[in-house]
């Protein structure tokens, strides 16, 4: 397989993902309303040096047929990386992932900790949902179902990125938008629901003995910098990187420090 070249492989009936480049597997999982297009910026840097492999979720990107149901949970994803880890025959890998992404890698270190050399949270954390963050979430579904996924999006999306960015980068967050509006609007219900029911999972980070990676950003709405920072020290072997004046979406409002800090973080694997 050729360094940049986007293979489209499949569990059937299930989940399809995109196999990039050689060496040392890496499994990156994109996030809420995204797919893995959200890593274009790390995939062009990461692939000459390393296996990439991009799962777009059941509902998401090149999974969007495969819709999923109220009840399914972050496990549930958790198991379906594992077939496409099991699939590839690969025996241990690094899981990144963003966001929604790193709950399901955290459910994947929960049961599968020894298929892992190491994982990562970007913009993600390991508390559960507060009451109000449960609640903010029933209420935009609710929304959504009276008034259409469009008008969500255009005040959800543009809160991912820093307010300097916004106003920088009006066609990147346009595009974001666009692919969002895309989804099947159950999908976006399907999603919250499992979020709100995936559990605290600080005894993973705890009890995971292989290094761990944080992608903070000080500006970042999504998940408080106070949670980002106090889980952080959770683990044995830490590695944190706080990016300032960086939103929930460094991956693309910071390419180079996001590059720089995976690269470093798959050296040690
Ligand atoms: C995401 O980017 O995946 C979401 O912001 C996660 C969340 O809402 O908890």
């Amino acid at each position: 397989m050729k360094e940049n070249e986007w293979i489209t492989k499949e569990i059937p009936n299930k989940i399809n993902y995109y196999l990039i480049g050689e060496g040392k597997p890496l499994l990156l999982l994109h996030g809420f309303a995204e797919d893995a297009t959200i890593w274009t910026n790390q995939i062009k840097f990461l692939s000459s040096r390393h296996k990439l492999i991009l799962p777009d979720l059941p509902g998401s990107g090149i999974s969007k047929e495969y819709l999923p149901a109220l009840s399914t949970t972050i496990e549930d994803f958790a198991m379906l990386i594992n077939e496409i880890i099991m699939a590839e025959k690969i025996e241990q890998f690094s899981f990144l992932g963003h966001s929604m992404g790193g709950y399901v890698a955290l459910a994947y270190a929960e049961l599968f900790p020894e298929m892992l050399n190491g994982f990562g949270l970007i913009h993600s954390t390991a508390y559960a949902d507060s009451a109000e963050k449960k609640e903010i979430r029933t209420r935009s579904i609710e929304f959504i179902e009276k008034h259409g996924s469009l008008p969500f999006l255009e005040t959800m999306i543009p809160g991912l990125y820093s307010d300097p960015f916004i106003r920088e980068h009006k066609d990147v967050i346009q595009n974001h938008i666009s692919m969002a509006n895309s989804f099947n609007l159950h999908v976006f219900a399907a999603y919250y629901e499992m979020m709100k029911n995936r559990p605290d999972r600080r005894l993973v980070l705890e009890s995971f003995t292989k290094p761990i990676l944080f992608i903070i950003g000080t500006e970042d709405k999504a998940v408080f910098l106070k949670d980002s920072l106090e889980q952080s020290h959770l683990p044995v072997d830490p590695h944190i990187e706080i990016l300032d004046g960086v939103g929930h979406m460094g991956m693309i409002e910071v390419p180079d420090k996001v590059n720089k800090a995976l690269e470093n973080f798959m050296m040690l694997m």
